[in-house]
Parts: C-alpha cells; sequence; structure tokens
C-alpha cells in the first residue's frame, strides 16, 4: 500500500517489511534510529512494548496505550496512533457516528482504538468481550458507556457494531451468533483475511451492512501516510494494492 502511495506520488522511499521478535525490539529500533529511517508502522505484538523505545508519544497514542507509527521529526523518534482514524474513517465513509449507537467486540488493543474512536466521535459505547472483566476495565477507562460479555450483544439495540477479537482470523468462525446482528447495523471487522469473514456473511444475510477489515487497514496507512509526507493520501491506489497483496476472494 505504501509503495503504491509513493510510486504515485513520486516520493522516493520504500516500505520494507521486517519480522523482529520481541527480545530484539529495542535493538531493531535502535537500528532504526541510526539509520535514520523517516518512519516506522508498528504491528502485532510490538504497539505496546515500542513505547520504551522512543523519544515522544503523542497525547492519543499515550490514552489508547499503543502505537502503531513512528516517525521521525528532526532527529526524534515520535510514536503516534492511526488505527483510531482507521476505524473512524471506514465507518464515517458510511454514516455519521455522533449519536451512533456502537458495540465493540474485544477488549484487547484493537479494541482501545475502535473504542477511542467512537467516543471522540460522539458515539455511544459498549464493549463486550468473551472476558467481561477486561471489557469493564476498557470501558471504564476510554469512557465508554456500557460493557459485558460477547453473547450480551442481542439485548444491545445498536447502529454500528466493530470487531476486534481475533475470531475469524484464517477461519470461517464468527464471535458472535448471526441472530444477534442487529439488522440495519453497519458491520465493520478487523479482521481483513479472509475478506468476506463469517461475521460479515452473517451481517450481510441479516439485512445489516458489512465493511471489510481492509478499510480499516487502508485508511490507517492513508493516516501514516499523511503523517509523514504532509500530504493526502492516495486511498484508492492504496485499496488496490491492497487488492493485489491479497489475491483472488472466494465470493
Ligand atoms: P489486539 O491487541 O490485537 O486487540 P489482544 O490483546 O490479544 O489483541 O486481544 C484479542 C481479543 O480477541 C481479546 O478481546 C480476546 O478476548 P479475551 O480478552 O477474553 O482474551 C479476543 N479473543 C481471542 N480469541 C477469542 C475467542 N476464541 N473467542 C472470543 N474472543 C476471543
Amino acid at each position: 500500500m505504501h509503495n503504491a502511495a509513493f510510486a504515485l506520488a513520486g516520493i522516493d522511499a520504500v516500505y520494507l517489511a521486517f519480522d523482529v521478535p520481541p527480545e530484539r525490539l529495542g535493538a531493531a529500533v535502535a537500528g532504526a534510529r541510526a539509520l535514520g529511517v523517516r518512519q516506522l508502522a508498528i504491528s502485532i505484538p510490538h504497539k505496546e512494548a515500542v513505547i520504551a523505545h522512543l523519544d515522544e508519544v503523542d497525547e492519543t497514542a499515550r490514552r489508547i496505550g499503543a502505537v502503531n507509527t513512528v516517525t521521525w521529526r528532526e532527529g526524534r523518534l515520535v510514536g503516534s496512533n492511526t488505527d483510531w482514524i482507521g476505524v473512524v474513517r471506514a465507518l464515517e465513509s458510511v454514516r455519521p457516528l455522533a449519536g451512533a449507537r456502537a458495540v465493540v467486540l474485544g477488549a484487547g488493543g484493537a479494541a482501545r482504538a475502535a473504542v477511542y474512536g467512537l467516543v471522540s466521535r460522539g458515539a455511544r459505547v459498549v464493549v463486550l468481550n468473551r472476558t467481561p472483566e477486561r471489557a469493564r476495565a476498557l470501558a471504564a477507562d476510554l469512557g465508554a458507556d456500557g460493557a459485558g460479555e460477547l453473547a450480551a450483544l442481542r439485548t444491545h439495540p445498536c447502529d454500528v457494531i466493530v470487531n476486534t477479537t481475533s475470531v475469524g482470523l484464517g477461519e470461517d468462525r464468527s464471535p458472535v451468533e448471526a441472530a444477534a446482528i442487529a439488522p440495519g447495523a453497519l458491520v465493520l471487522d478487523a479482521v481483513y483475511a479472509p475478506e468476506r469473514t463469517r461475521l460479515l456473511r452473517d451481517a450481510e444475510a441479516r439485512g445489516a451492512r458489512p465493511i471489510g477489515g481492509k478499510w480499516w487497514l487502508v485508511h490507517q496507512a492513508a493516516e501514516q501516510f499523511r503523517l509523514w509526507t504532509g500530504r493526502e493520501a492516495p486511498l484508492e491506489t492504496m485499496a488496490a494494492a491492497f487488492d493485489r497483496a491479497a489475491g483472488p476472494q472466494p465470493t
């Protein structure tokens, strides 16, 4: 996605992927610092641990408790979080969020970004998780209105559902029963492989509106591009690059 955007914008830069084991994270960041690498996109499982290795972390990333983007600014490594923007923009491409009743499934780092984004846009948010205590702690910390277990989806009338659990990743399973999905709801899945997850197919069958995790990923990457270059990202070009990388999908 990034390389396609750079090519289109005529920017002489390249994104490369490195598989860094947790015990080498500090060395990897020190290496990037020594080399003057301009931006790092931080992925699982390093989004929290990387904070200790940075010069500065912006207010939003600190509140979310996770950094997915490190940008070199005048010799300092600055951490920020674009995951929350990815969720918000993917949803807002379909409907406004102010006043929307939203349910976030899961209580990990991705859930924190989603809850932060939804609350900051004025949605009323309930967090549901397999382990409800984690959902309650997250809800209290980030100002969501309620929390509970996944099965409680049935009892929460909602306009927006965001899945941040890993259920469905490389498997044909959904974190919730199809019957619990409110017809008319907008359903965003963080899982992007496969693109049409069980949850999204169930949503469609229930008369809800599915949005693939691809759009969350593309929008968060677009914000990374903007943070570094100061220019708006070519969204369609980045989405097309995602499609090429993902290859043909079953219909
Ligand atoms: P991330 O930081 O990517 O969000 P995480 O912190 O490992 O990842 O969180 C994974 C989320 O998926 C959690 O909400 C987890 O639920 P628990 O808090 O109960 O562990 C959820 N999850 C993982 N496997 C699950 C499963 N089989 N059924 C339901 N929820 C699951």
